[in-house]
């Protein structure tokens, strides 16, 4: 337990200790896209009460890439100063800061007769379907991603998260549930992979910018888990993290689809996952999903997993990692999940907390 509360590395990065802040929607960008002051005050106090690094909110790359209300942008040089704002207030903490950057690809939030992409054809709704990429417009969205990179740096910041889990466009691309190409950027792990490698392999040597990467440690098909798909996802999702650590990521989040629906907790959801990835790979892994007491720490520290990651329990205790620190055993969130709700509806994020 005391491992986590120690002063760690992540690629050259120092860190104060091993918890992050996993990213964090808060429905609180200011009209055009930009940092409010409010998710600059919000990420203060978390850094304020020394949670290591903190990934921002999904930043999207593009304005087709929005994917949920009031989102983040980083895909115009307007977005600078407020990012550098909400870094720079990170920072006098001696925290660290990541910025999601994101394209929301079939979930994007547009108009029916707007062009939506997606790796392959999706049927949205009855009257919407998603348009298949063609390879320019991978060439197109590659860019996107560099050019926030650009931006991220300039703003001070220290690193970038690819947004690759929970069904948005990278995730897309990756699971062979929604990338059904026979090109190139489809077909075999490697094929389905190559669009998020070459987005790391370009920011890592033109912007010299460190990334992490967000996967999704499990495959959902509908509504359903089918254990056999899950497994061939698995193996598959250790060749692409081997091919993510050799274009220059230094260090995977793994996180799942399915965690609002887990209401009762008896182990992190996706530490299993992330025991093989450790077995198998020779890179850092941030764990997040369901860790909500010490005890969890504890069984992810003893895995040998190098970060501990949280997001509704900070939402609802920002100085949760001095309170573990004073003793306190658990978290207070009880997995009500209406920060996705509160936030658009009574402007808290939390039945807790303002
Ligand atoms: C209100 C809310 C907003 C979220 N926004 C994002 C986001 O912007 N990007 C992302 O990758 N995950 C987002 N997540 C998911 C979390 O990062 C995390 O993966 C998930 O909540 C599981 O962790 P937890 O059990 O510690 O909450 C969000 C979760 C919540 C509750």
């Amino acid at each position: 337990m005391q491992r986590a509360f120690q002063s760690a590395k992540i690629g050259n990065i120092p860190l104060k200790n091993r918890f992050f802040r996993s990213a964090t929607h808060d429905y609180f960008a200011n009209p055009d896209g930009s940092f409010s002051e409010r998710q600059v005050d919000i990420t203060e106090e978390l850094a304020k009460h020394r949670v290591g690094a903190i990934i921002t909110a999904i930043t999207a790359i593009r304005a087709d890439g929005i994917s949920i209300e009031n989102q983040n942008r980083l895909d115009d040089d307007m977005y600078i100063e407020s990012l550098q704002k909400l870094c720079d207030a990170t920072h006098r903490h001696g925290s660290k800061v990541f910025v999601q950057l994101a394209h929301g690809g079939a979930k994007s939030l547009l108009e029916a007769d707007s062009m939506i992409y997606s790796p392959s054809t999706i049927q949205l709704y009855e009257d919407m379907a998603t348009t298949e990429m063609s390879v320019k417009d991978i060439a197109l969205i590659i860019e996107d991603f560099v050019n926030a990179a650009w931006r991220a740096k300039l703003a001070k910041a220290d690193g970038v998260q690819l947004h690759a889990a929970h069904g948005y466009l990278l995730s897309q691309f990756i699971s062979f549930v929604s990338n059904t190409r026979t090109d190139e950027y489809g077909g075999s792990a490697s094929n389905r992979f190559r669009i998020v490698k070459e987005i790391i392999e370009r920011i890592v040597k033109e912007v010299d910018f460190p990334v992490i990467l967000k996967l999704n440690s499990n495959l959902l098909r509908g509504n359903h888990f089918i254990e056999k798909e899950n497994e061939t996802y698995l193996a598959d999702l250790i060749e692409m993290i081997k091919e993510a650590k050799s274009a220059g990521c230094i260090a995977v989040e793994l996180s799942g689809t399915g965690f609002q629906q887990l209401s009762h907790i008896t182990h992190p959801y996706f530490i299993h996952q992330a025991i093989e990835v450790k077995k198998l790979v020779d890179i850092p892994v941030i764990l997040v999903g369901g860790i909500r007491n010490t005890k969890h720490i504890q069984q992810v520290m003893d895995a040998n997993i190098d970060f501990v990651s949280m997001s509704r329990p900070f939402i609802c205790e920002p100085d949760l990692v001095d309170k573990f620190k004073a003793g306190q055993f658990k978290a207070r969130c009880i997995l009500c999940n209406q920060c996705f709700v509160l936030p658009t509806t009574k402007d808290r994020r939390c039945v807790f907390h303002k």
